[in-house]
């Protein structure tokens, strides 16, 4: 669709501007112990989906050292960065759409508001994509803006480059995780606070495989 291809080029464009603005952002870091903790202190193969310049698996890396991270994301500038930032993370361009094709098990999978950049169905997809390459008892992180769909639509940086922003539903995403047989998600909300000082309701949600 037109609106992916306009929001993919964007993000790539704002690489290093959103560098800038989130690598040093701690707002979510509680979330991130959360995530570090239900995984457990032991030799973890990690992935991130939509890693952006690497801000999450430089968290991850530098409270466990010891864990083996895949960071991936669809806009090359972005890999770069996250390379850069990362140097012992294994970095490389995927769609998300993609990752049902990986050929390895995890233990546990951060994914950082991506799905605000996928439909309903491409999240659904997402999400069933995700339990097949997490192993028993594995670790899945998801966050995004709760809201309805129908608001979803363009939303305009200062420079005019625009981005397709999906709202979803809490309760359709927890549904999904109960239907493929996850446990009863954890879910921690963060108060946002945006460029123009509205307060912006951030969603956040652990699950473990069954
Ligand atoms: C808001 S940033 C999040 C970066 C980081 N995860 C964080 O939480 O700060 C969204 C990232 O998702 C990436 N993204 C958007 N659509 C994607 C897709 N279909 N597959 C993989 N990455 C995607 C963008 O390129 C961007 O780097």
């Amino acid at each position: 669709m037109a609106h992916e291809k306009e929001t993919i080029a964007t993000w790539n464009k704002i690489a290093e501007l959103y560098e800038e603005k989130f690598m040093d952002l701690d707002l979510y870091n509680d979330t991130y112990d959360a995530f570090c903790a239900a995984v457990g202190n032991r030799k973890a193969n990690i992935l991130e989906i939509g890693c952006g310049p690497g801000n999450v698996s430089r968290y991850l890396i530098q409270q466990e050292p010891d864990w083996h991270i895949t960071a991936t994301d669809i806009a090359p500038n972005m890999i770069a960065l996250a390379q850069k930032n990362n140097p012992s993370a294994n970095c490389f361009v995927m769609d998300s759409r993609e990752i049902g094709k990986l050929e390895v098990q995890f233990d546990g999978i951060i994914a950082g508001f991506v799905l605000p950049y996928l439909s309903v169905e491409e999240s659904r997809h997402l999400i069933a994509d995700c339990k097949k390459i997490l192993n028993n008892k594995g670790i899945l992180y998801l966050s995004f803006v709760g809201g309805k769909t129908e608001d979803s639509g363009y939303q305009t940086g200062s420079n005019g480059d625009r981005i397709y922003f999906q709202y979803h539903s809490l309760q359709t995403i927890i549904q999904t995780l109960i239907d493929l047989h996850f446990e009863e998600p954890q879910v921690f909300t963060i108060a946002y606070c945006k460029n123009d000082g509205a307060q912006e309701m951030h969603t956040i949600i652990l699950a473990q495989v069954k």
